[in-house]
């Protein structure tokens, strides 16, 4: 199978490939920068037969995810599987290339783009999936329009939670349009897991808080059965955890939200579509 994972040369991403080309999987990782994911083909290369590839693609520019996005359909043709994982916290207020808030612009709004990018190429394998990495730290989240450029006072935490809340919705809306078709489509929460995700905390707080947190083994397991196993095959529209409840809140549960954010999402991204 052909597998595209975001954000695969590090953290959970890496995991999950590592576990995909032990079984001798096709993966693709598609990363921002050239050398990291290099050292990281090289490496995963040494694990099994699984043919490994790079794509570039920079969550940060909806022009990237268009050129990215067109260049795997050019050289790819179908894709079986579309792992949405790349994804940052931000402790301060950053602006992508498009002037979106980076958090939602990278987590969710970029990937919004390529997954619609790559619909046609998903389709083209006989049965696709699509996996979102959403987190429980959605709780903390709202959608607030007036804010997805970054305006108001900054609180990283709740900008995180949004962009999370934002890819659970996404993940949510996209199940019922995708229901009956070929491909089907999920999200989970990987847990609390050591990961370069924590890299902008301060050194005491990140030690803290690495007690409590599991090894990126834990959620790569849970997203490769996701990926490939028999058992996840004609399953759609969940939210399944790592190690954690899968609680959701009212607002990831909430249909006319998903719906109203789709819409505008479709409305930023439509000159890239
Ligand atoms: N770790 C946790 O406790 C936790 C909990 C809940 C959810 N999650 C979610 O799990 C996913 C993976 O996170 P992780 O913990 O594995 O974090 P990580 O170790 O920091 O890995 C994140 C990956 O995303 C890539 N990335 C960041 N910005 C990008 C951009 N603009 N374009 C393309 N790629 C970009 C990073 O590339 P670089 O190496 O170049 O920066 C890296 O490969 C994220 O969506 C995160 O929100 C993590």
């Amino acid at each position: 199978m052909k597998i595209l994972i975001t954000g695969a040369n590090t953290g959970i991403g890496y995991a999950t490939a590592e576990r995909l080309v032990k079984q001798d999987q096709h993966v693709i990782l598609a990363c921002r920068n050239a050398d990291k994911a290099k050292t990281a083909q090289v490496r995963l290369q040494t694990l099994g037969q699984g043919q490994v590839d790079i794509v570039t693609l920079d969550l940060n520019s909806l022009e990237s995810v268009q050129q990215s996005a067109n260049d795997i359909a050019e050289q790819y043709g179908a894709l079986d599987v579309l792992i949405n994982n790349a994804g940052l916290f931000a402790k301060s207020k950053q602006l992508t290339q498009d002037g979106f808030e980076q958090q939602f612009g990278v987590n969710y709004l970029g990937h919004f783009l390529f997954t619609h990018k790559l619909l046609p190429v998903l389709s083209n394998a006989p049965k696709a999936r699509i996996i979102h990495l959403a987190s429980i730290a959605h709780w903390m989240g709202n959608i607030k329009p007036k804010t997805f450029h970054g305006e108001g006072l900054y609180n990283p935490l709740y900008f995180y939670g949004q962009s999370k809340l934002a890819n659970l919705l996404f993940s949510h809306e996209l199940a019922r349009q995708l229901a009956g078709s070929t491909i089907t489509n999920n999200a989970l929460h990987p847990g609390g897991v050591d990961s370069d995700i924590y890299r902008e905390l301060p050194t005491l707080a990140h030690k803290a808080l690495q007690l409590g947190l599991v090894p990126t083994s834990i959620p790569a397991k849970l997203i490769e059965d996701m990926a490939i196993s028999v058992e996840w095959e004609n399953k759609n529209g969940e939210y399944v955890s790592a190690h954690m409840p899968n609680w959701q809140s009212r607002h990831a549960t909430n249909k006319g939200l998903a719906e109203r954010l789709y819409m505008q999402s479709m409305e930023m991204v439509s000159p890239y579509l």
